[in-house]
């Protein structure tokens, strides 16, 4: 370094909420290294309560990045205590998001294609962002707190930008999430019936951390600033059509997967029949649109 050169700005703190779940987990794991970055759990912050979220984030400073994957995820058990699902998935966000106003910093929050409102289940093209419906609530506690806790984030940080995503997973041997479990089921049952209702793009969650690390590069830019983005691994499939692959990926015979309906499973929350998110949002700012969920699925499937 030559003697007059100034020493170089340090990276903003990212302030990582969730980051023992699905995606805070997969965000670790893919975060540049030189990143400096506070890994808070539910053990660190409580978002159902505003006290907790001001305490443990007292010191976000100007320019640093809020990023937050924590949510009340139990999509059934919303349905049984709403009142938490709102705490966390609506009211907590714009908590968050009255701290990043207030000192200049980015939140970026994340959703999910369960705050779509097509309870007729007609929808067959892709959503863009704008496709909420103002007159329709989302037909689950969980899909409607989510969307109440976009609106309050953008409310109370005109600058935040969400980013919605769908079908999340992992795939490992013992992970819960659908591919994780029809690697289970692939070993102990000769048979699984699997809906052939419900379509969407499954989404790898290393694609989708190093997606939003992209994100987090290219800075709080216009175009992702006050946006609500898109991103999903590309493509649709029903999730029968998911369980074959994994079946196929793992060298057993996709024929032991049966296709059945929604209908026949009866469950406290309803799935959207259809949840495939538009990737325009999230290329007109600039990002790389994530690879095709086949792909994806094949590397999930060869990671130990
Ligand atoms: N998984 C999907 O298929 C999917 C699809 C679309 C969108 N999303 C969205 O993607 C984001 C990440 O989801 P994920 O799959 O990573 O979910 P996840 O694995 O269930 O992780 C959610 C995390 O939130 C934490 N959390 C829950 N309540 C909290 C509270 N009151 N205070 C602090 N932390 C709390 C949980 O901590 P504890 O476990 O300790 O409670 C958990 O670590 C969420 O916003 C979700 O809505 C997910």
């Amino acid at each position: 370094m030559q003697s007059d050169q100034q020493p170089l700005e340090p990276f903003p703190t990212i302030w990582l909420i969730g980051a023992a779940g699905q995606l805070g987990t997969a965000l670790r794991a893919g975060a540049p290294r030189e990143r400096d970055i506070r890994a808070l759990t539910s053990a660190d912050v409580d978002l159902a309560d505003a006290e907790s979220i001001r305490t443990a984030l007292r010191d976000v400073r100007t320019g640093d990045v809020v990023l937050n994957t924590a949510a009340h995820t139990a999509v059934d058990r919303a349905e049984s205590e709403p009142e938490r699902a709102a705490a966390v998935n609506a009211l907590a966000p714009g908590v968050l998001a009255e701290i990043t106003a207030a000192s200049s910093a980015w939140l970026i929050h994340i959703s999910t294609d369960y705050v779509f409102a097509d309870a007729a289940g007609e929808r067959d093209t892709p959503y863009e962002p704008g496709d909420t419906d103002p007159d329709a609530a989302p037909p689950s506690v969980y899909g409607a707190t989510k969307r109440a806790g976009e609106i309050a984030a953008l409310a109370a940080d005109p600058d935040a930008t969400i980013v919605r995503t769908a079908w999340v997973y992992t795939g490992g041997p013992d992970s819960p999430d659908f591919v994780g479990t029809m690697r289970r089921l692939e070993r102990t049952r000769d048979t699984v019936d699997v809906v052939d209702d419900q379509t969407g793009s499954p989404t790898y969650a290393p694609d989708l951390a190093a997606g939003l690390w992209e994100l987090v590069a290219g800075g709080h830019r216009p175009g992702v600033a006050g946006a609500i983005l898109h991103a999903t691994n590309a493509g649709e499939v029903t999730w029968f059509e998911v369980a074959r692959a994994v079946f196929a990926g793992l060298g057993a015979d996709p024929g032991r997967v049966h296709s059945c309906r929604t209908d026949e499973f009866p469950r406290p929350a309803p799935r959207p029949a259809y949840s495939v998110l538009s990737p325009r949002s999230w290329t007109e700012a600039g990002l790389t649109p994530l690879r095709d969920w086949s792909i994806a699925l094949s590397d999930a499937l060869a990671a130990r």
